[in-house]
């Protein structure tokens, strides 16, 4: 079973892939929590371009992303899978089409790039106002190139335009958005 968390910065999906993870290992399964960007080579490049030390075009970065998920499912995620565990994994696919469509680079373009992916059997999309989050992230103090309140705004819609994906109202307190994400993981597992 693999299941993904999505959403804007700041709409706590850190926070709930914990939550997911450490109550699915206390029901006894196998669960592997992962991440992208990933913590690998590309990955690490790719960190250097959100911290703005490095420069690079909406394309680039999404050919990097790319990248990274590529490696990410052929090292790490398929194999979990092929061990009969359940991976959670903070952002895959969608956050590139969300992202780098709001940076401008055409959806069809972004989809034909991650024509590859394994599709999750769950998505679930971290609804939250842009202005909740951005209050969020102030808090952690991180400074990355895309957590500004304008850009976010542009990455939330084009996160609603997705139709694959189980939408969760992230607005309320973190115990209350995780009630709902059992609920919908207890009827699929
Ligand atoms: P994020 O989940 O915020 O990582 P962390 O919490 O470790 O900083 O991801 C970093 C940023 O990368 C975030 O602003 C979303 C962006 N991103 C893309 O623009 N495209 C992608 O394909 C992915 C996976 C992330």
């Amino acid at each position: 079973m693999f299941i993904v968390i999505e959403g804007i910065d700041g709409c706590g999906k850190s926070t709930q892939a914990r939550l997911l993870f450490e109550w699915l290992m206390e029901n006894g399964h196998d669960v592997l929590l992962t991440a992208e960007p990933t913590r690998n080579r590309i990955g690490i490049f790719i960190r250097e371009i959100l911290s703005g030390s490095e420069k690079a075009d909406p394309k680039t970065l999404a050919l990097l992303f790319t990248a990274d998920r590529y490696e990410h499912l052929e090292n790490e995620v398929s194999p979990a899978l092929s061990d009969g565990k359940i991976v959670i994994s903070e952002r895959y696919f969608h956050s590139t089409i969300a992202y780098q469509s709001a940076q401008g680079v055409s959806r069809e373009w972004l989809n034909d790039l991650n024509y590859f992916v394994l599709k999750p059997g769950l998505t679930i999309l971290l609804d939250v106002k842009p202005e909740i989050a951005i209050k969020r992230i102030k808090r952690t103090e991180t400074n990355e190139i895309f957590e500004n309140r304008d850009f976010l705004e542009k990455v939330h819609k084009e996160y609603l335009r997705f139709d694959d994906v189980k939408r969760v109202d992230a607005n309320p307190r973190p115990e209350i958005v995780f009630d709902e994400i059992k609920e919908i993981v207890s009827e699929l597992i």
